[in-house]
Parts: structure tokens; C-alpha cells; sequence
């Protein structure tokens, strides 16, 4: 059995849902709604508001054959 070197985050904010940024280059992701950063692993770099926020939810992803799928749950 192979460990998957992946780890796959939700690109949704914890706060409110807006939707996230990846800047490749700092490794991050960025809240365009209320300046809050995530690292890639998950866990929140910055933010300015007055409550704590939860680390981004981790998402099933697996490696196989050289294709990365993720599991992304249904909506609705
Ligand atoms: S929605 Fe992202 S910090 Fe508010």
C-alpha cells in the first residue's frame, strides 16, 4: 500500500464560504472577503476578525494509475 502525498482542502472559506485564492507562490490561499489567509496544509494564517476560525476541511483524494481524483461530496 502507497501513502498518498496529497492533501486535498476545500477551497471555501470557514467563515463565511466566499471563495478562495491560491497564491502558488506563498503557498495560500486567500480570502478575498475578510483578509483571512489559509496555508495550503489547511490550518489559518491571518485573519482580523473577532472570532476563531477552523482550519479548512480536509477532502478524500487518492493517487491511482498517475491520476489524483478527489472525492467531492454532493451538494444538495
Ligand atoms: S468569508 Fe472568508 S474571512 Fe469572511
Amino acid at each position: 500500500m502507497t501513502t498518498s502525498r496529497l492533501t486535498a482542502v476545500s477551497g471555501a472559506c470557514t467563515h463565511l464560504g466566499c471563495r478562495l485564492a491560491l497564491d502558488a507562490t506563498q503557498r495560500r490561499l486567500n480570502c478575498p472577503c475578510h483578509r483571512t489567509s489559509f496555508d495550503v496544509s489547511r490550518d489559518v494564517l491571518q485573519q482580523q476578525l473577532p472570532i476563531t476560525l477552523r482550519p479548512l476541511p480536509k477532502i478524500l483524494d487518492r493517487e491511482s494509475g498517475g491520476v489524483v481524483e478527489v472525492f467531492v461530496p454532493p451538494t444538495g
